[in-house]
């Protein structure tokens, strides 16, 4: 099958449009022909290896999976021994191991039906953006009806879903973007809308949800109210070695001394939220927005287009 691929950690100049053997599904594995693979910044520390300290998890020396991608979404093709839940033609969405690619396998509990209302591509945007920000805003954030939300970075893979998400949880949601996403931000559903180049972070806001991560702790407290709650999601801004780690490490450390309640998010891919997700997108109250498509063989493109183009929503491969 044809796969992006990579051999080392670097730039996209390590990445290759290769022939590889077809992945084979083993006991509880399941074997889907893509047709949607998404691309968000998991992708880029994938590739690079940064910050440094993931590569505890991703590989020590060279990435411990050769193809890349996480997200996925495409058809059954078979199914390993003692699966029970999913048969040959299902349409399904989740996360696998090496999404840029013609099949993909993983464990039957990283999928989840596809919501009929949703293209293969929305799809494929959705399993790790869309968990971040179910998780950031539900279980770390634990939001309630009619608070005041903050959403930092409202026009990413992560904020367009946290906005519509937050609206469906029926706060009252303020957007930070720059200028020129600003109506997009709107037509999520945001009721305000603060252009992060020209102004200033201002209100009172009983959530906040930072997926920049480029301003300091106490910045984003003074923002919240006496007993707010500050998630701090995303960023790339703590260097090659940490990445923003610290000030995720200072936030759980200071909350134990304020009635603020300050949280570090790590979203990972768990069964229930992906369910939840599908929920939410099939009744319409979540619905990613594809900012561009691109072929499996111009991955490269796509993923200089993530890092540079500033996207508004997501970014997608279709394969086949
Ligand atoms: N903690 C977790 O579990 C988790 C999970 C997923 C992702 N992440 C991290 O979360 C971050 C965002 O992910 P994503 O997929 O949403 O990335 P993305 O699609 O690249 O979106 C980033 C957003 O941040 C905005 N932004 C950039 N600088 C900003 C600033 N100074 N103030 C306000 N907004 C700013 C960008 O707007 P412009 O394009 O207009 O500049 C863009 O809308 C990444 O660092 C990613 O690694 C963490």
């Amino acid at each position: 099958m044809k796969a992006i691929t990579q051999d080392a950690y670097g730039t996209t100049d390590q990445l290759s449009y290769n022939d590889i053997p077809d992945p084979l599904p083993g006991p509880g594995d399941v074997l889907i022909r893509v047709h949607a693979a998404g691309v968000d910044p998991s992708v880029w520390h994938q590739m690079t290896g940064e910050p440094r300290l993931a590569r505890l998890a991703l590989g020590l020396r060279r990435p411990r999976e050769r193809v890349r991608g996480w997200d996925v979404s495409g058809t059954v093709v078979a199914v390993g021994p003692e699966v029970t839940e999913f048969r040959s033609g299902d349409a399904v969405f989740g996360t696998v191991p090496g999404s840029f690619a013609e099949l993909a396998c993983a464990p039957a509990a990283k999928f989840a039906p596809k919501p009929v209302n949703l293209s293969f591509e929305e799809a494929a945007a959705l399993p790790i953006s869309g968990t971040t920000a179910l998780v950031g805003l539900r279980d770390s954030g634990r939001i309630a009806a009619r608070q005041r939300v903050l959403i930092i970075g409202a026009s990413g893979g992560v904020g367009h879903l946290a906005v519509q998400l937050a609206k469906h949880f029926d706060a009252e949601v303020t957007g930070v973007c720059s200028g020129a996403a600003a109506t997009f931000v709107q037509s999520l559903g945001a009721d305000r809308v603060i252009d992060y180049r020209t102004e200033k972070l201002t209100g009172t806001y009983d959530l906040i949800l930072d997926m920049a991560g480029n301003r300091p702790l106490s910045q984003l407290r003074a923002l919240l109210t006496r007993t707010g709650t500050l998630v701090l999601g995303g960023g790339e801004n703590g260097g090659r070695w940490i990445g923003g780690v610290d000030r995720s490490l200072r936030a759980q450390l200071l909350s134990a001394f304020t009635k603020q309640r300050l949280r570090a998010l790590l979203a990972l891919p768990k069964p229930e939220a992906l369910r939840t997700l599908a929920e939410l997108a099939a009744a319409g109250a979540v619905t990613p927005r594809i900012d561009r498509v691109f072929a499996l063989s111009d991955a490269v493109a796509a993923i200089e287009h993530l890092t540079t183009g500033h996207p508004r929503g997501k970014i997608v491969l279709t394969v086949g």
